[in-house]
């Protein structure tokens, strides 16, 4: 058994990161940590309370009663998000304001300094797939393997349409399309740690790529870091 490595994993809205990052913690036996999970919780926590978004030094001072951790379900063994205790795994997927108001909240420094922080801790031991915007730029500088996942808008689109339509969500591909392309604009302009690739990071346009392909590239990959083997 080699000695375990931090995998991150960037790239835009719903371009299968989460799926490409749960699929490697199974087959590698590591943690997974879904930092969009802890934006879009620590965004639920301020919606609910009522603290105005657009006021950072208000969205600060709420920080320290937010506690994020991760459950796992005990027969499919699905991870969940927790909140202050609360499993509010389905909420933060499928609730529209959290999705319309979570860019604005992830682009505030203190809200990052505070995750990041807690992600970094996670990472102590490697043995890690972590995936969001900053992982292999920011939260993991010297992550052994850095992956930037892209796919076109549309297929994006429709993938996130059909997730949303399984949770018996009513709406349209316009507006999951329009959403999309809003929150990519700002993870990619935003001042504070925006969505870029990394220098070092090997990019993967999964539009045409099967679930399986994609897993099995970055196996491949794996197997070819210096003295790693899976
Ligand atoms: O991956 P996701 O769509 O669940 O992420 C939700 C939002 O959180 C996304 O609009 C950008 C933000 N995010 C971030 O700024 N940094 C991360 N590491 C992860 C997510």
């Amino acid at each position: 058994m080699s000695a375990p490595i931090i995998i991150a994993i960037d790239g835009y809205s719903s371009c299968g990161k989460s799926t490409l990052a749960k699929q490697l913690a199974n087959v590698l036996n590591y943690k997974y940590v879904d930092t969009g999970a802890m934006y879009r919780a620590l965004t639920l926590y301020l919606l609910r309370n009522q603290i105005d978004i657009h006021h950072p030094e208000m969205v600060a001072s709420a920080l320290p009663q937010i506690h994020i951790s991760f459950g796992l379900e005990p027969n499919s063994q699905e991870q969940f998000t927790i909140l202050n205790g609360e499993n509010i795994e389905n909420e933060i997927r499928v609730n529209s304001r959290v999705a319309s108001a979570v860019s604005t909240v992830s682009a505030q420094p203190e809200v990052r300094k505070f995750l990041v922080k807690q992600q970094q801790e996670f990472g102590k031991e490697k043995g890690i797939v972590m995936d969001g915007r900053d992982i292999g730029t920011v939260v993991f500088p010297h992550a052994e393997l850095k992956l930037f996942i892209t796919a076109e808008p549309n297929i994006r689109a429709q993938r996130r349409l059909d997730e949303l339509q399984e949770k018996n969500q009513d709406t349209s591909f316009e507006e999951v399309l329009a959403n999309l392309q809003k929150r990519d604009l700002m993870d990619t302009t935003r001042a504070d740690s925006p969505l870029v690739k990394a220098k070092d990071a090997i990019e993967i346009d999964n539009s045409n790529l099967s679930r399986e392909e994609q897993l099995n590239k970055v196996l491949a990959l794996i197997k070819g870091l210096n003295g790693q083997s899976v």
